[in-house]
């Protein structure tokens, strides 16, 4: 059931953006942003295809935010692959934008998906777009995923180590924030309580990223799509950095716990989504 919903998630953002894109022509920077948005599990999208659906908002409408969320994503893959940044060459299985064309293009691609994800989150016909888009603004800038990011950067020159509580504040911005977003998505569409779905994102979002510090610990760089075992050379803070790779492993699972009992009030509807959360944490890739 969630892997349905997930692969149609894919299909339905690829679609749109594809058709959106159609007019913009063929120039290097497009065709990288074409490129750089295929591939992925587009989780995010499907966060907010998911909540749109528990208030009957349909992806005739969602589509448009959702495409939104993963194009935001997208632009911040590209520059955090850029070799100021975590300097990787593979990226959803094939070469980071930089690799294949040149810095200047990624930084360009990263630049042009950004401001192709408010165009499409603030679609006329999307209800309350003008709060998704100003919510966006929020979720990626400097008091969210941008401070997630810097902290990140920041963090590998350091030489005092980062407390829990540093590292919770890091991955809430670098990774909780676009998360959060989509995930209160449909709530702040239909005008409804965004507390259950603000809490259930606020432990999925630092239970994925802890399971993206466990990809890169031990998982398989073939199934992921991307280079790993990176962190600990770069000093990256992460939470298998600060409390090994089992304590992590409980920590995410606690997590993953408290997000379905935090969706609870939504009873068989919200399935989809406690099965999204097991896979946060149990996914390869
Ligand atoms: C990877 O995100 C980067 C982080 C925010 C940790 P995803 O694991 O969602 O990457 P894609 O979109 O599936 O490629
Ligand atoms: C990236 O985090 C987070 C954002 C792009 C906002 P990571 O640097 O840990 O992601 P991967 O491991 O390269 O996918
Ligand atoms: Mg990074
Ligand atoms: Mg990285
Ligand atoms: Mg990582």
């Amino acid at each position: 059931m969630f892997k349905d919903c997930l692969d149609f998630s894919a299909e339905i953002v690829e679609k749109t953006i594809a058709n959106y894109l159609k007019d913009f022509g063929n120039i290097d920077v497009v065709e990288a942003m074409r490129y750089s948005l295929k591939g992925g599990k587009k989780l995010r999208a499907f966060f907010v295809l998911e909540s749109a659906k528990l208030f009957d908002i349909g992806p005739d409408l969602a589509k448009w935010p959702a495409a939104g969320i993963e194009a935001m994503h997208t632009y911040s893959l590209v520059h955090d692959d850029l070799p100021a940044m975590d300097n990787d060459d593979l990226r959803r299985g094939r070469l980071t934008v930089h690799k294949k064309w040149d810095d200047a293009t990624a930084i360009l691609v990263g630049d042009a998906l950004q401001a192709l994800a408010f165009e499409l989150t603030l679609n006329r016909a999307v209800p309350n777009c003008d709060m998704l888009g100003c919510n966006l603004a929020k979720a990626a800038g400097a008091k969210g995923m941008v401070m997630g990011q810097a902290l990140d950067i920041y963090a590998e020159k350091s030489t005092a180590a980062l407390s829990l509580d540093d590292i919770i504040n890091l991955q809430q911005g670098k990774t909780g924030a676009l998360i959060q977003w989509a995930v209160t998505a449909g709530a702040f569409m239909a005008n409804e309580n965004v507390k259950p779905l603000e809490n259930y994102a606020n432990f999925v979002g630092l239970a994925f990223q802890i399971a993206d510090d466990l990809l890169d610990a031990t998982g398989d760089q073939i199934k992921a799509g991307k280079k790993l075992m990176k962190d600990a050379s770069a000093n990256k803070a992460t939470f298998v950095s600060l409390m090994g790779v089992d304590s992590a492993k409980k920590k995410a699972q606690d997590l993953i716990d408290e997000a379905c009992e935090s969706i609870a009030v939504y009873g068989q509807r919200s399935d989809t989504l406690k099965q999204a959360a097991k896979f946060v944490i149990s996914r390869d890739y």
